[in-house]
């Protein structure tokens, strides 16, 4: 089975966590693609979504969803979106879309993470793929050389401005054993405006695609 028909198994089992007449928070990506086109063509009848990408709202206006500012919304129940790597703690690498400030935003202001992902996604220790950062442009080779520090090899990603008018380092060569703590240590660098591990706030639910269909791992629940 290929990664795409694999995507979109993980995207269609999302909806059982769709709840109608509520406002819903999408990622971003090709994963979260098949999600907004199956609630489109579902016609699930959500009251709207807050949208983490241009890209997305693009795609939600097209399927005719009411795309929300989060300012409005309020606390979202559900935020659904896909991510470059999981480990089995549901903790993330994302912003291989460049979408990571909006989508991290997103999280922390929903109560249930549903991440789906194709099994090729799903490792034992991040850091294969390459962790994106989002920088504010004129700290670039700073952040880059304190990267360095770390042990890390941070590459430009050229002609890539994201959503909010900044640029992207991706870091390679980590090992990320303590995810939480090197979120923490990459937060601090001066002019980062946001890294792409999502530990502090994993996935509560992770919805892997494989050849054998869907499976799901839960998050032992600490918020309530
Ligand atoms: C965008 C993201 C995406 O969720 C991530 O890149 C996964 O993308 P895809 O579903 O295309 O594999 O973090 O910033």
């Amino acid at each position: 089975m290929n990664a795409a028909r694999k995507k979109q198994l993980a995207a269609q089992a999302a909806l059982s966590y769709v709840t109608e007449d509520e406002v819903i928070g999408i990622g971003t990506g090709s994963t979260i693609k098949w999600f907004i086109e199956e609630l489109g063509a579902r016609k699930l009848r959500i009251r709207g979504a807050v949208s983490s990408s241009e890209a997305s709202t693009t795609l939600l206006k097209h399927h005719k969803i009411d795309v929300v500012d989060l300012n409005t919304s309020g606390p979202l129940s559900l935020y659904v979106d896909g991510a470059d790597e999981a480990d089995h703690h549901l903790r993330l690498i994302k912003g291989g879309g460049a979408a990571l400030t909006r989508e991290k935003i997103i999280a922390a202001a929903s109560h249930t993470f549903v991440c789906i992902v194709d099994d090729s996604k799903l490792v034992d220790v991040l850091g294969q793929f390459p962790l994106p950062v989002e920088v504010i442009p004129m700290a670039r080779s700073y952040v880059a050389r304190e990267l360095v520090q770390l042990g890390g090899r941070p590459i430009y990603r050229e002609g890539v401005i994201t959503d909010n008018g900044n640029q992207i380092l991706d870091v390679h060569g980590l090992k990320i054993v303590d995810p939480l703590s090197l979120e923490n240590t990459i937060n601090q660098i001066t002019g980062v405006v946001t890294v792409g591990l999502f530990a502090k706030r994993p996935a509560d639910v992770l919805i892997v695609g494989g050849d054998e269909g869907t499976r799901t791992i839960e998050r032992a629940k600490a918020r309530s």
